[in-house]
């Protein structure tokens, strides 16, 4: 077992881990932070993705032991239980950019990468960064639509 200190959703954790641990088990085993999803083995479907040091990363393709001293934010950072959605996800709820839902918190968190660092992307560079994300159900239109309203009201609120 190895000691690793990180930080998530703001908060300070100390943990000792098996060096095998994936970032994606450890948020949803040891955390109980089960937004984070997993829907495949082979690093392809976009499901687990967060936010480590402030960039989208897939949780099922990195170690625990690798992130000592790392700041990780999953989807339970963006609202409290019960308290108002952050833009991004109201957009999906508005624009019906999910259906079943299994996609949507990795879709949300890849989605304000693409923000942070292009606050006003175009359609096909929105269909482009979401390559690595993959949705069996609504056929993208209405989650690049989502994507597109969050930038437009995030641009307005300054969020
Ligand atoms: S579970 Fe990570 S990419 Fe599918
Ligand atoms: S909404 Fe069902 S997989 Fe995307």
């Amino acid at each position: 077992m190895k000691s690793v200190e990180l930080t998530i959703n703001g908060k300070a954790v100390s943990r000792k881990v098996e060096p095998r641990q994936l970032l994606v088990d450890f948020l949803r085993e040891d955390m109980r932070l089960t937004g984070t999803h997993v829907g495949c083995d082979t690093s392809q479907c976009g499901a687990c993705v967060v936010h480590v040091d402030g960039k989208p990363v897939k949780s099922c393709t990195a170690l625990v032991v690798q992130l000592d001293g790392a700041d990780v934010k999953t989807i339970e950072s963006l609202a409290a239980d019960g308290e108002e959605l952050h833009p991004m996800q109201e957009a999906f709820r508005q624009n019906h950019g999910l259906q079943c839902g299994f996609c949507t918190p990795g879709m949300v968190m890849s989605a304000l990468g693409l923000l942070d660092q292009n606050p006003d992307p175009s359609e096909t560079e929105i269909r482009e960064w979401l390559e690595g994300n993959i949705c069996r159900c609504t056929g993208y239109h209405n989650i690049v639509k989502s994507i597109q309203a969050a930038a437009t009201t995030m641009a307005a609120t300054n969020k």
